[in-house]
Parts: C-alpha cells; sequence; structure tokens
C-alpha cells in the first residue's frame, strides 16, 4: 500500500514537475508544428511562431522595427539574424495588437478579418476550405490550395518554381519582375531588363535554372541559405548566406552591371550618372540647358531654362543616351548634318543620336520630355539636344574625363590622427567563385569600352572633332621626349623596366621619363594599359602624364619626384659599402643630390611613409576597378615628394611582363630581397606578394637596415632571416632597441614612440607570414598601421628552405 502511495506521489510529482518544466518555455514563446482551428485565433501578443519540421523557417508576427505594436505576417529564416534580414516574405496587410489570424469553422484563412494573401493578385485564394496552416521545410507556408510559393513578394528561395503568372515585386513597389524573365518599371511597365531566358528554379545546391538546359552562373554547389531578391534598387540578385563571413548575405549573382541601365532612377530631362564606379550607387543631373524642376534636386526631374522658340541649336552629350515620352523613331542619316536637319525640322523632335563610326545611326526623340537619360560607356553614341538658340551654357557631358577620374577615387591626406574608416563593407573578402568570375566580366566589360573608346576617340580625331577627354595621358612623338630629355643625357635611374632620364616639357613641367625594356605587346594594348596606369590618382602614387609608342620604342612619361627614392635615406653608403647589386639602380646615379644633405628620417616621418605606402598599395589593390598587383615594392620604388610624402613608382608595370620573367628576373639579382616565397614556389602570384614585400620594406624602415645584411655586411648565410631575427629581438628577447635604425636609436623615446613601433613591427610580422593566405590584405594593413583595428600577436615568419626553429 505505502508502495503504492509512494509511487503514486512519484508519479504525480513527477508529472507534476514535466508539466512545469513544459509549461515554462510556452511562457515566452511557444511554437506551433501546425496552426489550426483549435488553436484560432492567432494574436500578436501571443508570441507564437510557426516552425518548420527542420526548424530552418519559422512564421509567425513579427514587429516593424520601430514601433512595437505594429506588426507583420512573415516568414523568416530561422538561424539568420534580424541584422541580417532574415524575411523571406510578408503578407501585404499589417497589424497591430489587436489584430489576429484565425480559421473560421468555413475553413478559410482570415488576417484581420479579410482573405490572407500576399498581393493584389493572389493567384489562388486563401479562403480555400482547409484546417490547417503548415509551414514545409523549404520555407513554403500551405494552407489548403493556398501557398505563400505560389504568392512571393520580393524574394524567392530554393525549390520555389517559378510558374506562368508568377510575379515579383520589390518592397517598395517601384519595380516588378514579370514572365520569369523581364524586370519592369511599376508605374509604366517599361521594360528594362531581361534575364538570359525564363528561370525555372534554384534547386538545393543554389542552381538556378532556365529554359534550354542552362544555368546562371553564381556559387552553386553546397547546400546553403539562399534568396533572389528583387531589391528596391530595381535589381535582381541572388545572395547567399555565410554564416562564416560575419553571418552575412553575400551578393552571388546580379543582373545589371551598371546601375544607370535601371529604369526611373530619374525623374523626366534628367541624366543618371554612375558615382564611382558603374555598378554601385548612381545620382541625376540635368543636361545643360535644364535646371531641376524642384529646387536642387534632380533626382526629381528637370525643366528646360530657357523655352523653345523658333530659332534652336543643339548641345552634344558625349555618352548619353535616352528615349522619351514620345516615340523614338531610327533613320540612316548619310552624314550629320542630315540627321541634325531632320530633328531641327520636326517640331516635336527634343534631340537626337549619333554615332560617329561612319553607320548612319541617327535616333530622332520626339515627345514632350526625355525619359531615362543616362550616362554609359557602352553607349557609343552622343545625344544632341534640342535647346533654345539664346542658351548659352555649354554641355556638361564632354568626354568621360569625369568618369575616368572618379573610377579610382582620390584619397586624400596623410594620416595623424587615424580616421574612422567605414569603408569595412569593400573588405569582405569575396569568397565564391563566381563573385571572381563576376568580376572579371566588370572588368572584360571596362575593357571592351575602352578598346571601344579608343577607336571612337581615334576616329573623332581623324574626323576633326575634338571629342579627346581633357586629363587623359597624352601621347608624346619620339622627338618631343627627345627634345624634352636633351637627348636623353640625364640618366638619373636605372630601374628593373628600363633606364629613367630627367627632362622638361615646354611647358616647364619637370618629368621622369623612363624607357622601358622587354615590353611585348602591341601598340593599342600598350596604349589602354597605359590609360590605366594614367587613371590611377592618390597621392601617393606618382603620376603619369604621358608615354610614347612609336618605332617600337615604349616610353612613359612621369611627373619627377625631386626627393629621390627612400632608399637613400635608409641605408647609408658608407653602412652599405657591400649592396653593390642595389645601389647602382638609382644612389649613384643622382648628381643633384649629395649625400651629405640627406636627412635623417624621424620616426614619425617613417610612420607616416608606411601609412602612405600601404594606403596607396591598398588602393591599387582594392579600390580601382582593375585589380593591380605592384609586384615590385622595395625602397627603390617609394620616392619622397615635399615634405617626405612617399610616392610609389613602378605601378602597373608587371602586368607587361610574364611571371616567368619576373622570377628570372629576381634570380638575377641573387637574393630572395623582396620578394615573397611564391615567387619561388609555383604557387600563384595574388596581391599578398605585394604585402610580404611591404612587410619587408616596413621592417627596414624600423631597423635601417636591409633585409640582407647585418652589421654593414651582406649575410650570405642560410640560417639568417632577417624576419625571424627582428621577431626575436622584439617579442623573445624584449630588446626592441636592437632592431631600431642606430641613426635614430637615441631619438627613441619607450614612451612616446613604443605604440608606433610596436604597431609597424607586428603589422610587418603579419605581412610576412610564410603562407600568403595568413597575410591580411593591405586595406587590413592599413588599418593595422593606423590603430583602428587590433593587432593580434604574430607567429614568427619563417620561410620554407629555412625551415620552421
Ligand atoms: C515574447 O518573447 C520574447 C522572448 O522570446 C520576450 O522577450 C517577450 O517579452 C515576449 N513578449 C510577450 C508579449 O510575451
Ligand atoms: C490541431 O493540432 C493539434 C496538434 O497541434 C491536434 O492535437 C489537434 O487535434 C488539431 N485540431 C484539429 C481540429 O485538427
Ligand atoms: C519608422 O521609421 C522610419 C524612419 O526611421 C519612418 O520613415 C517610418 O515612418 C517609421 N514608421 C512608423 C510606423 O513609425
Ligand atoms: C518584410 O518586412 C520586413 C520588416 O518590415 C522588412 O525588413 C523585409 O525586407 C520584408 N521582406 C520581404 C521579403 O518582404
Ligand atoms: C487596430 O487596427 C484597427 C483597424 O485595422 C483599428 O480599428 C483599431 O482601432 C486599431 N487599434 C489600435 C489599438 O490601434
Ligand atoms: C492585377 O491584375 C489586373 C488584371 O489582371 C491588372 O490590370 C493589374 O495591373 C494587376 N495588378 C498588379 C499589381 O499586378
Ligand atoms: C477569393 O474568394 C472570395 C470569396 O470567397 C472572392 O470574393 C474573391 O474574388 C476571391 N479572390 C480570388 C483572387 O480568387
Ligand atoms: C468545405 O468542406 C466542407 C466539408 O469538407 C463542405 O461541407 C463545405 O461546403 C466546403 N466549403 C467550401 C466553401 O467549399
Ligand atoms: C517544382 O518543379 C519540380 C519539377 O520541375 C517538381 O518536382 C516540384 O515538386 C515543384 N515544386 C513545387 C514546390 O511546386
Ligand atoms: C535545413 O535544416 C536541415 C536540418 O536541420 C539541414 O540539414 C539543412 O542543411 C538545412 N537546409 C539548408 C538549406 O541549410
Ligand atoms: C538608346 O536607347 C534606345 C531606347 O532604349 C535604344 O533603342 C537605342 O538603341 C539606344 N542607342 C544606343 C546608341 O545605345
Ligand atoms: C512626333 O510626335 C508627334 C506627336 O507627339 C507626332 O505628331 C509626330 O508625327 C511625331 N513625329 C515623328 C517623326 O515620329
Amino acid at each position: 500500500m505505502a508502495l503504492c502511495t509512494s509511487s503514486f506521489f512519484f508519479t504525480f510529482f513527477f508529472t507534476f514537475f514535466l508539466f512545469l518544466f513544459n509549461l515554462q518555455p510556452s511562457v515566452s514563446q511557444q511554437q506551433f508544428t501546425s496552426f489550426n482551428i483549435s488553436h484560432s485565433p492567432w494574436l500578436p501578443a501571443q508570441n507564437k511562431t510557426l516552425l518548420s519540421p527542420n526548424k530552418n523557417f519559422t512564421a509567425g508576427f513579427f514587429p516593424l522595427p520601430n514601433s512595437s505594436n505594429v506588426f507583420t505576417f512573415s516568414i523568416w529564416y530561422s538561424k539568420v539574424p534580424p541584422s541580417a534580414n532574415p524575411f523571406v516574405w510578408n503578407a501585404t496587410v499589417q497589424v497591430n495588437t489587436s489584430g489576429s489570424l484565425e480559421i473560421t469553422p468555413k475553413g478559410e484563412l482570415l488576417l484581420n478579418g479579410s482573405p490572407f494573401q500576399s498581393a493584389e493578385n493572389a493567384t489562388t485564394n486563401s479562403t480555400s476550405n482547409s484546417t490547417q496552416l503548415l509551414l514545409q521545410n523549404d520555407g513554403n507556408l500551405v494552407f489548403g490550395e493556398w501557398s505563400s510559393f505560389k504568392n512571393p513578394t520580393s524574394t524567392v528561395l530554393p525549390n520555389q518554381n517559378f510558374s506562368t503568372g508568377f510575379e515579383l515585386h520589390s518592397n517598395n513597389g517601384k519595380f516588378r519582375f514579370i514572365k520569369s524573365q523581364n524586370l519592369v518599371l511599376s508605374s509604366t511597365s517599361d521594360q528594362y531588363y531581361n534575364t538570359p531566358s525564363q528561370l525555372l528554379n534554384m534547386d538545393d545546391n543554389g542552381k538556378m535554372s532556365m529554359q534550354g538546359n542552362s544555368f546562371l552562373t553564381s556559387d552553386y554547389g553546397d547546400p546553403r541559405f539562399r534568396k533572389l531578391v528583387l531589391d528596391d534598387d530595381g535589381n535582381l540578385r541572388i545572395y547567399s548566406f555565410y554564416p562564416e563571413q560575419k553571418n552575412q548575405w553575400v551578393e552571388v549573382w546580379k543582373g545589371i552591371w551598371e546601375m544607370c541601365r535601371i529604369k526611373g532612377k530619374c525623374g523626366p530631362n534628367a541624366i543618371c550618372v554612375p558615382k564611382e564606379d558603374l555598378s554601385t550607387s548612381t545620382y541625376c543631373v540635368c543636361p545643360s540647358g535644364f535646371t531641376p524642376a524642384i529646387q536642387n534636386d534632380p533626382e526629381k526631374g528637370c525643366r528646360r531654362k530657357i523655352p523653345l522658340s523658333q530659332n534652336t541649336q543643339f548641345l552634344r552629350l558625349d555618352y548619353v543616351n535616352c528615349s522619351s515620352d514620345g516615340h523614338l523613331n531610327e533613320i540612316k542619316a548619310d552624314n550629320f548634318a542630315m540627321c541634325e536637319a531632320n530633328c531641327s525640322r520636326e517640331k516635336t523632335c527634343l534631340g537626337f543620336g549619333f554615332k560617329y563610326d561612319g553607320s548612319g545611326y541617327c535616333m530622332l526623340v520626339n515627345g514632350t520630355n526625355l525619359q531615362y537619360g543616362f550616362w554609359s560607356p557602352g553607349t557609343e553614341a552622343a545625344l544632341f539636344v534640342k535647346v533654345d538658340k539664346s542658351e548659352s551654357s555649354v554641355s556638361n557631358f564632354i568626354g568621360m574625363t569625369e568618369v575616368m577620374q572618379t573610377t579610382c577615387p582620390v584619397n586624400i591626406s596623410l594620416p595623424l590622427p587615424p580616421k574612422d574608416s567605414n569603408a569595412t563593407a569593400r573588405n569582405i573578402a569575396i569568397i565564391c567563385t563566381l563573385f571572381a568570375a563576376e568580376l572579371i566580366a566588370g572588368v572584360a566589360f571596362f575593357w571592351s569600352f575602352l578598346k571601344r573608346y579608343i577607336k571612337y576617340r581615334d576616329m573623332a580625331t581623324t574626323l576633326g572633332l575634338e571629342l579627346l577627354p581633357a586629363g587623359g595621358p597624352k601621347r608624346f612623338t619620339y622627338s618631343e621626349i627627345k627634345a624634352a630629355t636633351k637627348d636623353f643625357s640625364n640618366l638619373i635611374g636605372k630601374g628593373g623596366f628600363g633606364d629613367v632620364y630627367k627632362g622638361e616639357l615646354p611647358d616647364h613641367r619637370v618629368v621622369a621619363v623612363k624607357c622601358l625594356k622587354n615590353v611585348t605587346g602591341g601598340d593599342a594594348e600598350f596604349w589602354a594599359e597605359v590609360t590605366i596606369i594614367a587613371r590611377m590618382h592618390h597621392l601617393n602614387l606618382v603620376r603619369l602624364w604621358g608615354f610614347c609608342a612609336e618605332k617600337g620604342q615604349r616610353i612613359l612619361v612621369y611627373e619627377h619626384i625631386p626627393g629621390g627614392s627612400l632608399d637613400k635615406y635608409l641605408f647609408r653608403v658608407n653602412k652599405s659599402h657591400n649592396n653593390n647589386h642595389l645601389k647602382e639602380q638609382s644612389s649613384s646615379l643622382n648628381p643633384n643630390t649629395p649625400q651629405q644633405e640627406r636627412h635623417v628620417l624621424d620616426w614619425s616621418m617613417r610612420y607616416r611613409i608606411a601609412l602612405g605606402m600601404a594606403r596607396a598599395i591598398a588602393y591599387l589593390h582594392e579600390e580601382c576597378l582593375e585589380w593591380v598587383l605592384h609586384c615590385d615594392i622595395k625602397p627603390e620604388n617609394i620616392l619622397l615628394g615635399d615634405d617626405f610624402c612617399p610616392k610609389i613608382s613602378d605601378f602597373g608595370l608587371a602586368k607587361l611582363r610574364k611571371k616567368e620573367d619576373m622570377v628570372t628576373m629576381s634570380r638575377r639579382r641573387g637574393t630572395p630581397g623582396y620578394m615573397a616565397p611564391e615567387w619561388i614556389t609555383a604557387d600563384p602570384i595574388t596581391s599578398k606578394a605585394d604585402v610580404y614585400s611591404f612587410g619587408m620594406v616596413l621592417l627596414e624602415l624600423v631597423s635601417g637596415i636591409r633585409n640582407f645584411e647585418i652589421q654593414g655586411s651582406v649575410v650570405r648565410s642560410e640560417e639568417w632571416y632577417f624576419p625571424g631575427w627582428a621577431f626575436d629581438k622584439m617579442f623573445k628577447e624584449m630588446r626592441v632597441e636592437e632592431i631600431l635604425d642606430g641613426q635614430i636609436r637615441d631619438a627613441y623615446d619607450s614612451r612616446a614612440h613604443f605604440e608606433m613601433v610596436n604597431r609597424m613591427v607586428k603589422t610587418a610580422m603579419w605581412c610576412l607570414q610564410d603562407r600568403p593566405e595568413l597575410r591580411p590584405t593591405m586595406g587590413k594593413v592599413a588599418k593595422m598601421l593606423e590603430g583602428t583595428v587590433e593587432i593580434t600577436e604574430p607567429k614568427k615568419p619563417t620561410v620554407f628552405f629555412l625551415g620552421e626553429e
């Protein structure tokens, strides 16, 4: 009996505790596996969610970010944090705390009393006679015949099939994706993009198939959370979720590369222009003769300054195309005058597009307002816009100078104090193969554009039309160069790429003329390459002013930096009598700058030089449209300008050479010197090779000795490795003074300088890691030097042929 009672109590308490235990989570958040009439109504305040069986998806009421009593009924990825936008579907109707979701005895699903659906034109009705609402493993919310997969909003998930009548709209309602293929502007249904063919669906591994056995190239291949989204900016993109990449959605495919090709970015008569580069943000500009319709807001459109009278003229807008609210009428015109006359004659003609390529392309733009105007290098034509004869302004779209210069935005200013940098977004490592492929596509695009541009320019020149943009590199004739350098009489340096002569242009600019050796490739290629180099503007890069490509000569004309190169400041001749193989490159060849005039660089100058270099290289690697590897960073290539502002020279030239050449070149020098280990191993050369070289220069800046020297004599020992030696002194023996440059060791004040020197040495140690993937990117290096990111303890640098300790 007693046994029986105790057993009873045991069971009772056990059940009671189980009950308590069960109750606990249900107070804060209860999870349905399905929602049926016995749970109805479902109120936002109940804090309940519907979970898919595999727990990947959740549905429920979600409070709007800035108001806790307005909710949307949404579906989201359970494991994606709210900060990364986990939402995949939202109901159209928003509800407040007194709203509800209910299943009626008649089998209808009602949200706030009305049928539950997502869009105006839902394909099926949610009043479809069912008893339960389910959330499937693939994120599909199902109620009878109705499903969220058939009624999408802006987002499509893997396994969600495109079908007839299936339509996406951006959350802001401005754009739609229709017929599984076309992007259109909602307000006018004007189309601006087609996918290569109709989209079908995305599989579990992220492969987005299309009609005709093709598919979009994205990062497909492994199971991940993915989504295809029609974004509020009008572009169609595929994103993959990378928990290892700071829990973010990474863009792995996008439909449109040039954002200005998306219609509706600007109001009537305004022209869309890319900011910085073609694929990011845009802004609107009123063409000459027009002014913003609403003050200072060309986004809303532009109006004429002077209404058209009988007498009109045309203003040429280079690389601009547009349509109108009327008809476009393409005709064949024998010449420019004929095209112009056709437009002048017609009162409703707003302007015309014309190509100078002899094709006779003449597009008459008829209507009352210009529409969807945009600037694009892909437009091989100019738009001639009709303005009144009395209009005196000149065209504001002349050539492509503006964009050429802004493609690589100028980053001014030397350090101190470090500015906060919010450019982290661009530092997101690019991991997906696709992304790289897209990048190459972008570059290829720019290339083909450049080629066409050059062709266009040639044609323009032969036609006697001055369409040449100001600010591009000037093409010099060989005799001009010869005159400027007084027949190559003043040799100021011998570099790996060729001899350098000082000269003076007729306009009295002093130049350094570099005659390249062993450069292959045709004239046009060289021209294109030089255009790219000249496009790179940065305070810490030597400016390229012009070039000469004549009779097999390949000559570059640079600004002359009077200060000379860093090695002359860093390494004293009397101290380094043995480094003959590098000395010849410049030190002894500069008659204008005798040794005794040299300043000793103080600590803060050294720091500024390091930071300036890091920023310039980061700019080359990361901010230019095309990634430029320097491949030859060493003190000889760092010139010092006014106020010891460092300027990197010889960038972009490595591309004129092959990897084999570089390697043999380094072997000839007979020293590992500044070359990263991967030059000797067969590993691919990436931007991390520059990081290694930079690290070596950084260490030399601190120590004032060549990396292959110790106590004034060249080391040929296999055991001695400069970075390893410096590491031991700094971090093992804690004898900082021993690695500091003897010339200014006395000026070293551990309180004032330790932090700075420590940062420089630690950064150098990270740069000098044997494995490229362990080295930080150059952007990160700049931040490490600035002190805006924390520097973790580096590992001792070793090289494979020296072995581990
Ligand atoms: C809903 O649940 C969350 C945590 O799960 C809790 O912070 C919040 O207070 C709950 N709200 C209500 C109204 O119970
Ligand atoms: C509703 O679902 C619960 C399980 O979640 C089940 O026990 C119950 O029988 C269902 N009610 C109806 C009316 O289907
Ligand atoms: C939420 O905040 C945004 C701006 O932060 C504002 O435009 C919007 O009107 C707010 N919505 C509500 C419901 O308060
Ligand atoms: C759903 O609504 C949330 C909150 O308003 C919003 O952040 C999200 O972008 C929307 N997502 C979709 C797919 O509609
Ligand atoms: C909630 O919304 C309904 C209409 O959708 C409205 O009648 C009601 O007054 C609102 N209640 C609150 C508390 O805002
Ligand atoms: C809904 O459908 C009607 C007729 O089929 C159409 O006129 C309307 O534009 C559609 N609305 C939306 C938002 O698609
Ligand atoms: C949904 O059903 C209601 C009646 O139950 C009907 O009035 C409405 O037109 C239907 N909507 C669609 C899109 O079929
Ligand atoms: C829903 O189904 C029930 C029985 O399954 C039937 O009696 C009722 O008429 C149906 N309602 C509708 C609107 O089809
Ligand atoms: C999508 O289409 C495939 C066949 O193309 C089919 O097997 C699958 O069931 C469909 N999925 C949905 C959710 O309709
Ligand atoms: C969904 O969840 C299951 C089980 O937790 C998991 O195996 C699967 O990989 C998840 N799906 C995706 C796309 O990550
Ligand atoms: C300019 O745009 C119109 C309308 O989109 C198009 O038909 C025409 O081919 C374009 N012209 C050029 C030169 O790209
Ligand atoms: C231009 O449009 C006007 C009406 O806006 C029309 O009368 C005229 O015929 C059109 N001209 C051409 C060449 O299309």
